[in-house]
């Protein structure tokens, strides 16, 4: 049966589990950006949260002195927290060994949305690759959801979903996906955009008020291509950089995520002494 490749410009109404299906969650601006950040500068988990009783709950019972709480309201930090939802901070060393509850308006609502997904990949911009390179490995369907803005299309998504079928399609020329409208769109907007998509991230309803606001380094963050080699995954309710332990056992898991991290780290320096 021939592979389909499903791209969602903003969450399902229908809350359907897609069975066997690879499940991708993209928000650029900024919530998935800034977990694959978090992750790279070792971070050992994020729990994202649905609302404010969730990350108190969370708190209760992990103990406020043993978790960082991140997030934002309307683009700013949330009152008495200790991250906003700026990629910065979560590339920021002290993260590391630390979990993270995390509040955004619409990234970690649709994560917590999926809880109930075998596995959701979380993707943005700058781990691109890693993510095509994932799904080029895995057996089944394709399933990529945009988080959008208060259930509205938002343009970076839709160029992030874009690009990744432009990805997959490149990777899979013997395969023939078939692919939704929406896929289809997608794939014009990385037509459109993919050379340049920092201008995509500027024009962007969502980017031109980070702008307004000042956070304009966060999108020129949000718009480096492949800048991160690793791909963090969401499963039994936490996201870390191990797959999810049904398709191994625990320990292959957890080195998987190590190594993620570890040749993450090593890429780097290489880069910084080149
Ligand atoms: C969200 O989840 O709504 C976004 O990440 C908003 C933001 O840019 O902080």
């Amino acid at each position: 049966m021939p592979l389909s490749i499903d791209l969602y410009f903003t969450f399902p109404q229908k809350s359907s589990t897609w069975r066997g299906a690879n499940v991708v969650l993209i928000d650029v601006l900024r919530s998935t950006t800034s977990i694959c950040h978090g992750m790279a500068a070792g971070c050992s988990r994020i729990l994202p949260a649905a609302d404010l009783g969730e990350v108190t709950e969370l708190v209760e019972s992990l103990g406020r002195s043993r978790v960082l709480l991140g997030g934002e309201k309307d683009a700013r930090r949330i009152p008495g927290f200790d991250l906003g939802n700026s990629p910065d901070e979560y590339a920021d060393p002290r993260i590391k060994g630390q979990t993270v509850v995390m509040l955004t308006g619409n990234g970690t609502v649709a994560l917590a949305r999926l809880r109930h997904q075998r596995v959701v990949a979380i993707t943005a911009l700058v781990n691109l690759g890693a993510t095509a390179r994932w799904l080029a490995g895995q057996e089944g369907d394709v399933v990529i959801i945009c988080s959008g803005n208060r259930e509205q299309f938002c343009l970076e998504d839709g160029l992030c979903g874009g690009m990744l079928v432009r990805r997959l399609l490149d990777a899979w020329p013997e395969r023939e996906p078939l692919l939704n409208d929406a896929a289809r769109v997608g794939l014009a907007l990385a037509e459109r955009y993919g050379a340049n998509p920092r201008a995509c991230l500027e024009e962007s309803t969502h980017g031109r008020g980070l702008l307004t606001l000042g956070y304009g380094a966060d999108l020129e963050r949000c718009a480096r291509v492949d800048e991160l080699d690793l791909l963090p995954f969401y499963h039994d309710e936490q996201i870390t950089l191990r797959p999810p332990a049904l398709e191994m056992e625990v320990e292959e898991a957890t080195a998987v995520g190590e190594d993620q991290r570890q040749s993450e780290a090593e890429r780097r320096e290489n880069q910084e002494t080149a």
